[in-house]
């Protein structure tokens, strides 16, 4: 390092979407590597709405790797941070930044330490995956900061290490997560499928139920029904790999019909899974469950379906509409239906296209 005074702070700021999945992860076969047990699909969000803001430092000034998240610290100490950490400082490169006279080589990075500050503009552990979001920007920011030369494939590896869903978020539109087949976990990463361009007709409007924190962790929560549930094996083994090539094709071809009925039938399949778990999970609520009558009852009415659901592990409803107009018409029925008052739990919808209230009256 040529500057010795410790003056320099060295920063990098990146923000990251969340994404949810239409096709669930819900199972590990190997807890430290974070390796699932079946391929997964998701939707990333626009990053307007839901997403992960984070700054990572580097100074000669700091003692020790610290961070903080939403303003408050938080300790490093889990695996999971220590694992990003590691496998991101073994890719560094040399970073020369002239104007501020800074120069690091790749063996400096060893000694130097971080400073992280996180900031969720959206419920942290409440069911709208923000693990995913959160640990997909961390190890983006810290790849630029520490000029990691690898492609977002093999980022996508390393910040499944952080959180499984995580790997997913690296990338736009609909993306699948490939288990992998060996047990060292280079082939457990995540590929896009399609970006974000492709299906740009889909609404997605999150009724945010409950911002609480939840009680059980995604990460406790499938431990557990690995253990107890013989349900989720046959889900893993027999119905995903099938649902996943249906996915795909519904995908591909703009299918709202078939995708409409696979997002919601794995939705309600995992949810199943918790409730087939000793003890069972109870991740929706009664609200969660009238938004899913009330979708159900309006896509039966129709020729085709209109809208689907999803419910991450937690009680808040993720409805993508086929398009615009379906979803001004969705948002009309969910303020009928549940009118923000106090006595609704439901009070906030988070729109991922902002005109289409005007539409919605
Ligand atoms: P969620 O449904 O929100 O993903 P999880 O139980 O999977 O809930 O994960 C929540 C955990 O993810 C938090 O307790 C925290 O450890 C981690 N996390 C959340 N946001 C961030 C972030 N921005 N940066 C790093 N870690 C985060
Ligand atoms: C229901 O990725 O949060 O959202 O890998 O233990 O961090 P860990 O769990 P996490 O689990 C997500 C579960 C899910 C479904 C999904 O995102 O595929
Ligand atoms: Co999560």
């Amino acid at each position: 390092m040529a500057d010795e005074s410790k003056k320099w702070v060295l920063m990098v700021t990146a923000q990251t979407p969340t994404n949810i999945a239409v096709i669930k992860y819900w199972g590990k076969r190997d807890e430290t590597l974070i390796l699932p047990i079946n391929d997964s699909i998701s939707v990333t969000l626009d990053p307007e709405h839901l997403c992960t803001t984070t700054t990572v430092a580097v100074s000669p000034s700091f003692e020790s790797d610290r961070m903080w998240l939403n303003g408050k610290e938080i300790s490093l100490s889990g695996g999971r941070y220590q694992n990003c950490l590691r496998e991101i400082r073994s890719r560094a490169s040399d970073v020369h930044d002239e104007g501020k006279g800074v120069h690091i080589e790749k063996k400096d990075w060893e000694k130097l330490h971080l400073h992280i500050a996180s900031y969720n503009n959206f419920p942290t552990a409440a069911g709208l995956a923000s693990s995913a979001a959160g640990f997909a920007c961390l190890v983006f920011a810290l790849a630029k900061l520490m000029n990691v030369k690898e492609d977002q494939g093999k980022l996508s590896a390393i910040a499944r290490q952080g959180s499984g869903s995580a790997c997913r978020s690296l990338f736009g539109g609909f993306v699948k997560w490939i288990m992998g087949k060996g047990d060292n976990g280079s082939d457990s990463l995540a590929v896009q499928l399609v970006d974000e361009k492709h299906w740009d007709e889909l609404v997605i409007i999150i009724a945010v139920v409950s911002s609480r924190q939840k009680e059980t962790s995604s990460t406790s929560g499938m431990r557990e029904s690995v253990e107890t549930s013989l349900l989720l094996k046959h889900r893993a083994k027999e119905i995903v790999p099938k649902r996943i090539i249906q996915m795909e094709e519904a995908i591909k071809n703009h299918d709202f019909s078939s995708f409409a009925n696979l997002t919601c039938a794995d939705s309600n399949q995992f949810h199943a899974v918790c409730l087939d778990t000793s003890p069972p999970i109870f991740y929706m609520n009664n609200t969660s469950h009238r938004i899913i009558s009330c979708v159900e009852k309006w896509n039966h009415s129709e020729e085709t379906p209109q809208v689907a659901y999803t419910f991450d592990a937690g009680p808040n409803a993720v409805l993508i509409a086929r398009n615009r107009k379906v979803a001004s018409l969705l948002l009309q029925r969910m303020l009928f239906y549940f009118p923000p008052t106090p006595e609704t739990d439901l009070n906030n919808f988070i729109l991922g296209d902002k005109s289409i209230l005007q539409d919605a009256g």
